[in-house]
C-alpha cells in the first residue's frame, strides 16, 4: 500500500454545486411563493436554516417525482414519497449505485460537483458490492456487537460522569462527537490518543471546500492524503500479523476479496466506515436531546417509563434522518408516477421526506416516542445497501439514553441549535445544554 501515498494525483478533485459557488442563487424561504419548477431541495442552506420541510411538503403534494437540471451536475429527479423511494431502493438492477450516491458527476470527470469521490461498496453494484460488504459486515454481527456493548457502555459512563454539571456546554462536542469517535476508534482498533483525527477526516471527506470545514480543494486533498498515509501504516502492521485481529482494518487487510484493493478503494472503504459510523450516530445523539426538549410531554413519558428507550431510538432516527438522501442512476428508461425518467438520469431518494409521508406514517410531523412500528422508517435505506451499521447505531443510542436517565433528570437545551450547511448530512453542529443531575 505504501507507494500509494505518493500518488497524489489519484485523489479526485472535489466537486462544487452552484449552490456552493461564490455567487449562489438566492435561497427560497417560502416554497409556495415560487413556481414549482424553481424548487430545488439540493440547496444545503435549506437544511442549515431548517426550512426544508415545506419544500418537501409541497413536492409530496404537488410533484412527488420532481425534475431539476443544473449545469455541470446534469438531470435529476427528487423522489419524495415513501413508496417511490422504497421502489427505487429495493430495485438495484434497474437503479445503479455505481455512478455515485450523491448528486453530481463522478470520479474521472473534470466537472465539479458535491460528490464523496472514493471507490467503496456503497457506490458499487452486484457482484462486487456483495463481496466487499460481506467481508466487513462481520464486525457488526451480533456476537461482536455483544462484545462491544460492554466497552461502549463503559465509555458512555465515563463521558457522562465527566460532564460539567451546572455549566453551559456544547453537547455535540462533549458527548455526541466524543462518543462516536471513541466507538470508531474501537471498531478500527485505532490509536486512542489520535481518535479526533477520525472525526476530522469524516468532516473533511463529506464537506465541500468553502463551507466551513476546509477552505480549499488542496487543503482537503492534503488532509485526506494524511488519512490514507495513517491507515496505510496501520494496514501494513495488521497485514503482517499472522493471526488477524477482529478490527476493521485487519478484516480488510486479510479478507480475500479486499486484501488487494487499490489505494483509492482502500481509502474509500475506510471513509465509508468512518463517515457511516460517525456523522450519522453523532447527529442522532444530538437530535434526541433536541427533540425531547421540543416535546416536553415525550420527555415526561420517557422519565416515567425508561423501557420506551429502544422504541424512542427508532423514532429519533426517523425524526432526524441523518442522511437526507441517497442517489441512484437509472440503468434504462423507466416511468415513475407518469414521469419519463431517461437511462442515465439521477434519482435522489429523499428519505427525509419519505419519513414525513402521511400516506405511510401516522402523524409524521410529531415526535412520538411510543409510536407503533417505529422502525418502519427510511433512515437506514432498504435493499442491498441497507445500512450495515444500523444495529450498532441503535445499540449506541440505547446505551446513551439508558445512562443519561440514570444520571440526569434533564439535559436542558439552552440555546438555538446550529446546523450544517448540507443536504447530504443533516447535522447539528452546536447544541448548548445544561445537565441537571438527579
Ligand atoms: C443512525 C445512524 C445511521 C444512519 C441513519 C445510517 C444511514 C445509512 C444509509 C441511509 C445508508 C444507505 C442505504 C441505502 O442506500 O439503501 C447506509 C449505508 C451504510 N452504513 Fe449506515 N447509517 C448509520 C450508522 C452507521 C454505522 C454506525 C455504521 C458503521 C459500521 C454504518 C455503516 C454503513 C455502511 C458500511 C453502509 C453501506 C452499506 C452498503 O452499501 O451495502 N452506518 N447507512
Amino acid at each position: 500500500m505504501s507507494e500509494a501515498v505518493a500518488q497524489e494525483e489519484a485523489v479526485p478533485k472535489p466537486m462544487m454545486s452552484p449552490f456552493l459557488s461564490d455567487n449562489p442563487p438566492p435561497v427560497i424561504e417560502d416554497p409556495y411563493s415560487v413556481p414549482i419548477e424553481d424548487i430545488n431541495v439540493i440547496d444545503g442552506r435549506l437544511f442549515q436554516q431548517d426550512i426544508h420541510w415545506d419544500h418537501f411538503k409541497r413536492l409530496r403534494e404537488e410533484d412527488p417525482v420532481h425534475f431539476n437540471e443544473l449545469p455541470g451536475i446534469g438531470r435529476y429527479w427528487s423522489l419524495t414519497k415513501f413508496e417511490d423511494i422504497m421502489y427505487v431502493d429495493t430495485n438495484h438492477e434497474l437503479f445503479s449505485s455505481a455512478s455515485g450516491i450523491t448528486l453530481g458527476p463522478q470520479v474521472g470527470s473534470d466537472i465539479d460537483s458535491d460528490e464523496l469521490r472514493f471507490s467503496n461498496f456503497i457506490a458499487m453494484d452486484q457482484p462486487k458490492h456483495d463481496l466487499q460488504r460481506s467481508t466487513v459486515s462481520g464486525v457488526v454481527a451480533p456476537p461482536n456487537l455483544k462484545k462491544m456493548e460492554l466497552i461502549i457502555r463503559e465509555r458512555v459512563c465515563n463521558i457522562l460522569d465527566n460532564l460539567p454539571a451546572g455549566e453551559t456546554f456544547n453537547w455535540v462536542d462533549l458527548v455526541s462527537i466524543e462518543l462516536t469517535t471513541q466507538m470508531l476508534a474501537t471498531l478500527f482498533d485505532f490509536p486512542f490518543e489520535d481518535r479526533r483525527k477520525l472525526t476530522r477526516w469524516s468532516d473533511v471527506a463529506t464537506a465541500p471546500p468553502g463551507t466551513g470545514i476546509v477552505d480549499t480543494a488542496e487543503q482537503r486533498q492534503e488532509e485526506l492524503m494524511e488519512c490514507l498515509a495513517y491507515f496505510t501504516k496501520l494496514w501494513n502492521e495488521r497485514a503482517a500479523q499472522e493471526v488477524p485481529g477482529d478490527d476493521l482494518v485487519s478484516m480488510l487487510a486479510h479478507g480475500k476479496d479486499t486484501k488487494n484493493m487499490q489505494p483509492y478503494e482502500f481509502l474509500g472503504n475506510l471513509i465509508l466506515l468512518i463517515v457511516g459510523g460517525n456523522d450519522t450516530t453523532r447527529n442522532s445523539i444530538s437530535a434526541g436531546v433536541l427533540a425531547l426538549n421540543q416535546n416536553p410531554a415525550e420527555y415526561d413519558k420517557l422519565r416515567a417509563d425508561p423501557s420506551l428507550i429502544p422504541n424512542m431510538v427508532a423514532e429519533i432516527i426517523r425524526w432526524q434522518t441523518p442522511l437526507p438522501y441517497m442517489r441512484r442512476t437509472a440503468n434504462e428508461d423507466v416511468v415513475i408516477r407518469g414521469k419519463q425518467i431517461k437511462a442515465g438520469d439521477q434519482l435522489l431518494m429523499w428519505y427525509v421526506s419519505g419519513n414525513r409521508d402521511s400516506d405511510v406514517i401516522d402523524r409524521p410531523d410529531e415526535f412520538i416516542i411510543d409510536r407503533p412500528k417505529a422502525r418502519h422508517h427510511l433512515s437506514f435505506g432498504f435493499g442491498i445497501h441497507r445500512c450495515m451499521g444500523n444495529r450498532l447505531a441503535e445499540m449506541q443510542l440505547r446505551i446513551v439514553w439508558e445512562e443519561i436517565l440514570k444520571r440526569f433528570s434533564k439535559v436542558e437545551v439552552v440555546g438555538e441549535p446550529e446546523r450544517l450547511r448540507s443536504s447530504f448530512v443533516r447535522g447539528i453542529t452546536d447544541l448548548q445544554v445544561r445537565v441537571h443531575p438527579l
